[in-house]
């Protein structure tokens, strides 16, 4: 496990406040971890550690098994929580720009330019001023000045975070991309049902501490509850088996909590008896539960 990111006990504290006491995550070569935490977990500043932005009191940052360095640094992309473009700087020019800082040549930084503005979507507003974009526009290039330099680790600090659709498509994509590249990419993000969809791995802290790592399939499994969801063809029947609670129905499929340890068949085959089933699902809760259980304990 020496490849990749690997952050190991961090801690900080900010006067009184205990900002992190005991973050760990490790990213590997060509993984995507999704970041997840309650706000003021401590996401930003554990991200903003890897870049060498706040200084630590306990714990160590290494990339492929070595403290992290200032070589290494210059080669991650970093989209901060707080977004800082110039204002008054044209998409092609800003990003060309942040390319050059990052040590490409004048004509690559202007190709890559070209390319980016083009991949995030801004190909026809590579001329207008940063201040003249929406905020989902300035988004898509902060996301182009993250990656014009190619680096091997994306921290992505809330990237999703007011993006409209076809941005969260596009965004979704790149990332993909940049994986399959052999990038390692860390995201932060509140909208839960986007992180199942996209990331197989997480890590979830909440205050300043990591709670859990792994697969979500894996994290999902380990509740301790089941959902079982029918829906009938006809009216629903009155039905409520011994040893499940009912949740609210959602367009129209009523929804039991189970325990995970019980047998969902026997109530499946008592429900077929009720009334003929269009369908059925016996599932894990989703990962905003595991994630609700995780943070509140
Ligand atoms: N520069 C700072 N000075 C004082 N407190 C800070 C500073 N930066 C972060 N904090 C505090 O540290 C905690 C973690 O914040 P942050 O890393 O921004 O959480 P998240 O990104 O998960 O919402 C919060 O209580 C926040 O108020
Ligand atoms: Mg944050």
């Amino acid at each position: 496990m020496n490849s990749g990111l690997a952050i190991s006990g961090l801690h900080k504290r900010f006067g009184d406040v205990r900002a992190l006491s005991g973050v760990d995550l490790h990213v590997d070569e060509g993984q995507l971890i999704g970041f997840l935490g309650p706000n003021g977990a401590g996401k930003t500043t554990t991200m903003r550690a890897i870049l060498g932005l706040t200084s630590l009191d306990a714990g160590t940052i290494s990339w492929n098994g070595r403290p992290i360095s200032v070589d290494d640094r210059a080669q991650i992309g970093y989209m901060p929580q707080e977004r800082g473009l110039y204002p008054g700087m044209r998409v092609h020019e800003h990003i060309a720009y942040i390319g050059r800082l990052a040590g490409l040549d004048n004509a690559v930084a202007k190709r890559r330019a070209n390319e980016w503005a083009e991949r995030v979507g801004l190909d026809g507003r590579s001329n207008d001023a940063i201040q003249e974009l929406s905020t989902g526009n300035q988004q898509r290039v902060q996301l182009a000045v993250a990656l014009v330099h190619e680096p091997k680790l994306l921290v992505l600090d809330e990237p999703f975070a007011g993006l409209d659709p076809v941005a969260v498509a596009m965004l979704s994509d790149v990332m993909t991309e940049q994986v399959q590249k052999g990038v390692s990419v860390v995201f932060s993000s509140h909208q839960l049902e986007l992180v199942q969809d996209l990331a197989e791995n997480v890590t979830i802290i909440a205050d300043g501490k990591t709670q859990a790592s792994g697969r979500v399939t894996e994290l999902r499994a380990q509740s301790p509850y089941r959902l079982l969801d029918i829906v009938w063809s006809g009216p629903a029947p009155d039905f409520s088996p011994i040893g499940a609670t009912e949740l609210p129905t959602v367009h129209g499929t009523r929804r039991w909590q189970l325990l995970a340890s019980s047998d969902p068949g026997s109530i499946i085959a008592e429900a077929a008896q009720a009334g003929a089933i269009a369908s059925v699902s016996y599932q894990p809760p989703g990962l905003e539960d595991v994630f609700l259980e995780l943070v509140s304990s």
